[in-house]
């Protein structure tokens, strides 16, 4: 198996967690918060990177916006990018991942694949009302991160 981490910030609700621990399983890959590991010695050690974290503001947490950053030019080096959210992603019009995949894809990694799905959201108001997308990610959400972890060891093989 292609030696793997995951990198995940997931503080609101566990929600991008549960995500982190399916794909981890799948690729065997072990999983840290950003301030765990250096990101130098991520490089050297392992070949596949993912970083992963709820939406907050319209984009992935900072620490894993400033993980990225910090990572040093790889061309020879796969990532992946997923996330959880209140709303959904929307290609184009609102598209939580590109920052990360920009500053990614400028270091020369080679972007294998995007997972993202709801998460259960109690943040602000949202509480008065018993917060949105109760019991997500569920099952199903689940399952679909489990085949998006198999296609990019499919893809990789
Ligand atoms: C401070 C804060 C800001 C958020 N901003 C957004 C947002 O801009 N768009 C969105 O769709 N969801 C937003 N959410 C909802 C989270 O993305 C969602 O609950 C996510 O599943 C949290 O993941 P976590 O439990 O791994 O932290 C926000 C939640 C919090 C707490």
């Amino acid at each position: 198996m292609i030696p793997s981490v995951i990198i995940c910030y997931s503080a609101h609700m566990g929600n991008t967690l549960k995500v982190a621990r399916v794909i981890g399983e799948v690729l065997g890959a072990e999983i840290y918060r950003p301030g765990e590991l250096d990101p130098r010695e991520a490089i050297e050690k392992y070949c596949l990177i993912g970083l992963g974290s709820g939406i907050y503001y319209g984009r992935h947490h900072p620490s894993i916006i400033a993980f990225a950053e910090r990572l040093p030019e790889a061309r020879d080096r796969y990532a992946l990018v997923f996330s959880t959210s209140g709303l959904p992603k929307i290609p184009i019009l609102h598209d939580y991942h590109k920052p990360l995949i920009t500053i990614l894809s400028g270091k020369g990694f080679r972007i294998v694949g995007e997972f993202s799905c709801r998460g259960y959201n109690l943040h602000g108001a949202l509480r008065l009302i018993g917060g949105m997308n109760r019991g997500r990610p569920d099952v199903r959400d689940l399952k679909r991160a489990r085949r998006f972890a198999e296609d990019i060891l499919r893809k990789l093989a």
